[in-house]
């Protein structure tokens, strides 16, 4: 197949080009290498055009493309309400004039980087109440060490679930809500043009060739870093909030069995979460990573951010039923990899 590829210069862009070629897919690789994420004057890769989806033409750049893959965005949880505009732009405005531009062009299929973000704090099991999303974590609980939400109708305790994709939207940052738009830009352009979208909601993505350490680095970015410089890994809250860790190389695959299987899908956006399926805990994570360094424990700091949410774990079982995918690379292996991992200077 012939694919137009944003953000092949990213970490989860460039894994995916890999693993396309591979089986033998042609690429056309696009990049607007943002500041934010490769620096300002680094060195580009020529294979890579550079082309901005919020201002730059993009019809030539689509012919006789059979799918897209849209990775390109600005990621992160967002640093502050400054950056509102820079999300809306770049992840939902290139976004709808990308779509806009497969339409002029014929494209039909559409592959699309989504998160688990768009799930917020998720769902909880409350036993009076039931099935529940929590209620916002309130600064007085956070500021006494009690981590864990509350159920929203009776403020007791209530238990995480492993999510399905029906789970309603709950955005809590700029990149979040960016995140949710995107996946409704697609749903609109499958209904006008009859079109087919796979939406992939990530869990944390890590492996080599993730960026160091940046104001909109992830977690698994930000203690590897801390290892590099022979620092102990900074855990909030009391490292029992649980992630679910996938490895780049299975985000790639599932990007390229979608990518293969999205015209088989009926028309409309299917979302497919996409995790390893090994829940794991902030504090297990910190520790695996030192451990495998030999370099120096965690250290449980009690800090908090507002605006995280306390645990998020999916299903997979949607995407191993509807495209064939199981991750293959646990996190307790991959983590510890991860320590020696190269990652992406800027
Ligand atoms: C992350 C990404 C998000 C992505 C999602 C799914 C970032 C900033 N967040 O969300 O964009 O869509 O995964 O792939 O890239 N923590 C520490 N110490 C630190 C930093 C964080 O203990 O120095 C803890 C946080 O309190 C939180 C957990 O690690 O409980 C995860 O944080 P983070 O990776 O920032 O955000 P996610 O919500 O997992």
């Amino acid at each position: 197949m012939r694919i137009l590829l944003t953000g092949a210069a990213g970490f989860i862009g460039g894994h995916i080009r890999s693993r396309a070629v591979e089986r033998g897919h042609e690429v056309v690789a696009l990049d607007a290498y943002l500041p934010q994420a490769h620096g300002s004057g680094g060195a580009h890769d020529s294979t890579i055009r550079r082309l901005d989806l919020r201002h730059d033409p993009l019809d030539e750049v689509l012919e006789g493309i059979d799918a897209v893959c849209h990775q390109a965005a600005m990621v992160g949880n967002g640093v502050d309400a400054q950056d509102l505009p820079d999300y809306a732009e770049h992840n939902d405005a290139g976004t709808a004039r990308l779509l806009a531009a497969m339409s002029r062009a014929g494209v039909r299929d559409l592959v699309l980087a989504s998160s688990m973000v768009v799930y917020g704090d998720g769902r909880y099991t409350c036993p009076a109440d039931g099935d529940v999303p929590p209620a916002t974590r309130g600064v007085e609980d956070l500021a006494s060490g009690r981590y864990d939400p509350r159920c929203p109708v009776c403020a007791g305790e209530i238990a995480w679930r492993a999510i399905s994709e029906d789970t309603p939207f709950l955005p809590r940052t700029s990149y979040a809500a960016s995140k949710v738009a995107q996946e409704h830009y697609a749903g609109a352009w499958c209904t006008l043009d009859d079109a087919r979208a796979i939406a992939l909601r990530y869990h944390n993505v890590y492996g080599p060739g993730m960026p160091a350490d940046t104001p909109y680095a992830g977690v698994a970015a930000i203690f590897r870093s801390a290892i590099a410089r022979g620092e102990a890994p900074k855990v909030f809250e009391d490292g029992l909030q649980v992630r679910d860790f996938v490895h780049v190389s299975d985000v790639a695959r599932v990007n390229v069995l979608a990518i293969e299987q999205v015209a088989m899908h009926p028309a409309g956006l299917t979302p497919y979460n996409v995790a390893s399926g090994h829940p794991f805990t902030i504090g297990e994570m910190a520790a695996t990573l030192s451990a495998a360094a030999g370099g120096t424990p965690p250290e449980v700091t009690g800090d908090y951010r507002r605006f995280d949410v306390r645990h998020v774990v999916a299903s997979p079982k949607a995407a191993s039923e509807g495209l064939g995918f199981t991750a293959e690379i646990a996190p307790e292996v991959g983590l510890a990899q991860l320590a020696t991992d190269p990652l992406r200077p800027r």
